[in-house]
C-alpha cells in the first residue's frame, strides 16, 4: 500500500475519457476558447489496462469517469461495460448531461447506477450565458430519463453571484422534488479566474449558499464519509445537499484522488500541474509493469498539498473535477 505522512493513500481514480468539451463555461475557458481533445489520447484497450493496473497497485476501490466531457468521447461506449467489469465498489460518472438521452441505453446496459450532472441554472436564458452553448431543456430530459430507469443523480451547481445566484433555491427545490442530491461547488480560482475581476465578483461561498438557503429551510449538517469532499446538510423532510467547499472548508487532509487524463498522465492533485506518463509503461507485461506504476504512484501522492487547495494551474478542466 502507497501512504503518505498524513495517512492518505489513493482510493478513488477518476479516469478522463477525453480533454473536449461541448460547452465552454465561462469558470472554465475564456471568451471564444473551447476545450480540445489532447493530442495523443490513450485507446480504449491502453485505458482500461491503466485502470486495472492501477487498482492492481494501489488498491482503488472507485472509478469515476470524467473528461472534458466524456460522452462525446468515441471511447465511451467500449469503455464503460468493461470498466463497470472490473473489481471496484463504486463506478460513477460526471456529464454536463447534453448527450444523455443519447448515450442513455449504453450507459443502462452497462449497469451503471448512478451519475453526476453539472447544471448551473435552471433559467433557459441563463443556461447559454453559462454554458455559452447548449440547450436546457435536453439536459431535463436526460436526468427525468435516468430517474425512471432508477439511476440515483447527484446534481453539481457552481453558484456565481452574478449569474445563477438566483438559481440557489429554484435548483434545490428541483433537486428536492426528485430525490437529487444537490451540490454546490464553490467557485475554483483556477486558469483565467485568476487575473481579472470575475473571480471575485462572482465568488459565491458556504455562507451565502446557507443564508439563501436559511432564508427558507431550517437545515442540519450532517456527517459526511472520511474522503468525501462535501459538507452535507439535512432538510427533514426535503432531503439532503451538499457544498464542495473548496475554499471555506478546504480537504486537501482526507484527500484520496489519483487522476487519470486522456493522454496517460497521472495526476496526485487538481491543482497541481506536475504529471506522470504512464504510457511507456501500457507495453509492459502486468508483472513488469506493476513496480514501475508504483513508483509513479509515490511521486504522484507526493504531488499533494497538505492543507488547502491553491489552484495555481488550471489541470481542472481536461480531467475533470
Ligand atoms: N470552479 C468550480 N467548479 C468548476 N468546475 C469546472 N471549473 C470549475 C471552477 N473553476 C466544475 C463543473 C463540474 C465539475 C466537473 O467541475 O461545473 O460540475
Amino acid at each position: 500500500m502507497i501512504v503518505d505522512a498524513q495517512g492518505r493513500r489513493f482510493r478513488n481514480l477518476r479516469i478522463s475519457l477525453t480533454a473536449a468539451c461541448n460547452y465552454a463555461c465561462t469558470y472554465c475557458v475564456p471568451d471564444g476558447k473551447r476545450l480540445q481533445a489532447a493530442q495523443q489520447e490513450l485507446d480504449s484497450r491502453e485505458m482500461l489496462y491503466a485502470v486495472e493496473l492501477l487498482i492492481d497497485a494501489t488498491g482503488i476501490e472507485k472509478v469515476r469517469i470524467t473528461g472534458g466531457e466524456p460522452l462525446l468521447s468515441p471511447k465511451f461506449d467500449v469503455l464503460l461495460p468493461s470498466v463497470m467489469r472490473l473489481p471496484l465498489s463504486d463506478v460513477s460518472l460526471t456529464t454536463n448531461g447534453q448527450l444523455l438521452t443519447r448515450k442513455a441505453a449504453t450507459i443502462l446496459n452497462a449497469g451503471v447506477r448512478r451519475i453526476n450532472v453539472s447544471l448551473d441554472t435552471l433559467d433557459p436564458e441563463a443556461f447559454p450565458r453559462i454554458a455559452r452553448t447548449g440547450d436546457l431543456a435536453t439536459v431535463l430530459l436526460g436526468i427525468e430519463q435516468m430517474l425512471a430507469a432508477g439511476v440515483r443523480v447527484k446534481v453539481n451547481m457552481v453558484p456565481m453571484r452574478t449569474k445563477n445566484a438566483d438559481q440557489v433555491l429554484p435548483m434545490l427545490d428541483y433537486c428536492f422534488e426528485r430525490g437529487i442530491e444537490l451540490r454546490f461547488i464553490e467557485l475554483m480560482n483556477m486558469g483565467h479566474l485568476r487575473s481579472g475581476n470575475q473571480y471575485v465578483q462572482d465568488f459565491y461561498g458556504m455562507d451565502e449558499i446557507l443564508d439563501t438557503i436559511g432564508s427558507r429551510y431550517e437545515f442540519a449538517r450532517t456527517d459526511a464519509p472520511y474522503d468525501s469532499t462535501a459538507v452535507r446538510f439535512e432538510v427533514p423532510g426535503q432531503g439532503v445537499f451538499g457544498i464542495i467547499a473548496n475554499e471555506s472548508e478546504p480537504f486537501c487532509s482526507s484527500c484520496t484522488r489519483l487522476r487519470l487524463s486522456s493522454n496517460g498522465r497521472l495526476y496526485g492533485c487538481l491543482s497541481n500541474a506536475r504529471a506522470h506518463d504512464i504510457r511507456d509503461v501500457l507495453g509492459l507485461p502486468r508483472q513488469q509493469a506493476l513496480p514501475r506504476v508504483r513508483h509513479l504512484l509515490g511521486l504522484a501522492l507526493a504531488d499533494k498539498q497538505s492543507l488547502n487547495f491553491r489552484g495555481e494551474v488550471t489541470v481542472m478542466k481536461f480531467i475533470g473535477g
